[in-house]
């Protein structure tokens, strides 16, 4: 069973409060920040952990804090962005519900790190139960005396907001995000700048998921060396996945970057093979953003190696016969899934959730969503096919943020390396409106 950093406690009885945290603990790293580190020192850990933004992009976590600019006089900021909004992803979720105050707690730390007075968690809106668990555990951290003026008699002050969205997916975009902690439309910027750089009220800010600002807690108390021996190669330490679709045992768990795909679709500790007795046929490893694999590739790699769940492993072959670890939003479908459908609905969501601002993104998402409703539903012909590949050709890198790209994957995926699904469609119209619909819409 591979070592549990962030989960561990999650299910001690009360440990969502204060008392049970502290107790099991909790507030350690913050003690040892305060009282015995300098911020540098601080970064200085992170950066030797690896540890890599978990929001989806992997980003290190320590060279991002060191890109931050320290002008004379300006705030600085540190915001969580908890807009957990990718389908397939519930993670973070998961880790604010059951123990908000790890968070808290790398919060405090991060923020001594890089200079940060006030805080923010900007948090999805549909997780307002969540909200309201944040905030009592911030009035509880405020009670003890963790947060506030002159914490710890160090004088560092710090202070915690928690700003919830409106349910845009695109405020999870992290310059959209800032527009909307401004109180303006969630569009976003053109970068650079980058954050670091300009950020919220146009001063330097930092924008971490918040499973790199929880891991921020193990790096400290056990120093950064310790958890780079956890993982492998440049995925070092724990990584959170949500597991869901066609599996016996859907769920959040907590592994080593050291295991294969294999072991975790079908080892009982995780998600238990495939349910009902069916075969995998492919899988969405890392939110919806990332390609699709089908089987024999997620398992082994172009190489005929083991597919692992690292950063690494999981993008080998790059996107021709690889994919992403993204935000390890793990979607697993079975033999009797449609391929056709699921990109059908993908592209739906994205051209729901598009700002508008850049005509690709703005004009493709919704045409795409079309053809693929048209292929969907028995009326496409074999050049809609090949629209679709030029559309989405034409969508990648040619936009303000990554939601384009984001559109553009999956669909390229799709077509990639289920191009004999699309095809089936043309010329079996009439079994794929069955298959898909039901014999009463034949
Ligand atoms: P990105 O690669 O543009 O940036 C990563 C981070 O590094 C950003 O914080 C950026 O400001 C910083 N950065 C990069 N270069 C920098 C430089 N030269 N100076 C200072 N800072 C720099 O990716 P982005 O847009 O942050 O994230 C995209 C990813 O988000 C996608 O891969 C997708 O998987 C994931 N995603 C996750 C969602 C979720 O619910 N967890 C929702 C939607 C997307
Ligand atoms: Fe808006 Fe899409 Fe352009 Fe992003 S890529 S700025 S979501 S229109």
């Amino acid at each position: 069973m591979g070592r549990k950093l962030l989960l561990e406690k999650a299910h001690v009885e009360g440990i969502r409060h204060y008392d049970v945290y502290r107790r099991e603990g909790g507030y350690r790293s913050v003690e040892k920040v305060l009282k015995t580190m300098s911020p540098e020192a601080v970064v200085e850990e992170v950066k030797k952990s690896g540890l890599r933004g978990r929001g989806g992009a992997g980003f290190p976590t320590g060279m991002k804090w060191s890109f931050l600019a320290k002008p004379e006089g300006v705030p600085r900021y540190l915001v969580v962005n908890a807009d957990e909004s990718e389908p397939g992803t519930f993670k973070d979720r998961y880790l604010m519900e059951f123990i908000p105050h790890l968070l808290i707690e790398g919060m405090i730390c991060a923020s001594y790190a890089l200079g940060s007075n006030t805080s923010y968690i900007y948090i999805r809106g549909e997780y307002w139960w969540v909200k309201e668990i944040l905030e009592v555990a911030v009035q509880e951290a405020r009670n003890a005396g963790f947060l506030g003026k002159n914490i710890l008699g160090s004088g560092f002050d710090c202070d915690i907001f928690v700003q919830p969205g409106a349910g845009a997916y695109i405020c999870g975009e992290e310059t959209a995000l800032i527009e909307s902690l401004e109180g303006k439309r969630g569009n976003p910027r053109i970068k650079p700048p980058f954050p670091a750089v300009k950020g919220l009220w146009g001063c330097p800010t930092v924008v971490n998921n918040v499973e790199s600002i929880a891991a921020v807690v193990p790096i400290v108390n056990d120093g950064g060396e310790e958890y780079a021996k956890l993982g492998t190669g440049k995925s070092t330490g724990t990584k959170l996945i949500s597991a869901c679709g066609n599996i016996n045992k859907p769920g959040v768990y907590e592994i080593e970057m050291n295991i294969s795909v294999e072991e975790f679709i079908y080892s009982d500790e995780y998600c238990g093979g495939i349910a009902n007795g069916k075969k995998l046929k492919a899988c969405i490893p890392g939110g919806s953003s990332v390609p699709i694999l089908p089987a024999n590739l997620l398992l082994k790699t172009a190489k005929g190696e083991s597919r692992m769940m690292t950063y690494e492993s999981l993008s080998d072959g790059g996107f021709a016969t690889g994919t992403m670890m993204g935000s390890g939003g793990f979607i697993v479908m079975d033999e009797d899934q449609c391929v056709v459908k699921h990109t059908y609905t993908l592209a739906r969501f994205y051209r729901h959730e598009s700002c508008g601002q850049c005509s690709p993104c703005r004009e493709g998402t919704g045409w795409m969503e079309k053809i693929l409703l048209k292929i969907d539903q028995g009326k496409g012909s074999m050049s809609d096919i090949d629209l679709l590949w030029d559309i989405q050709r034409k969508i990648e890198g040619n936009t303000i943020c990554p939601l384009g790209d984001a559109a553009a994957w999956p669909v390229a995926a799709a077509i990639r390396h289920f191009r004999d699904e699309f095809e089936w469609h043309v010329t079996n119209p009439s079994e794929a409106v069955v298959r898909n619909y039901g014999l009463a819409n034949y």
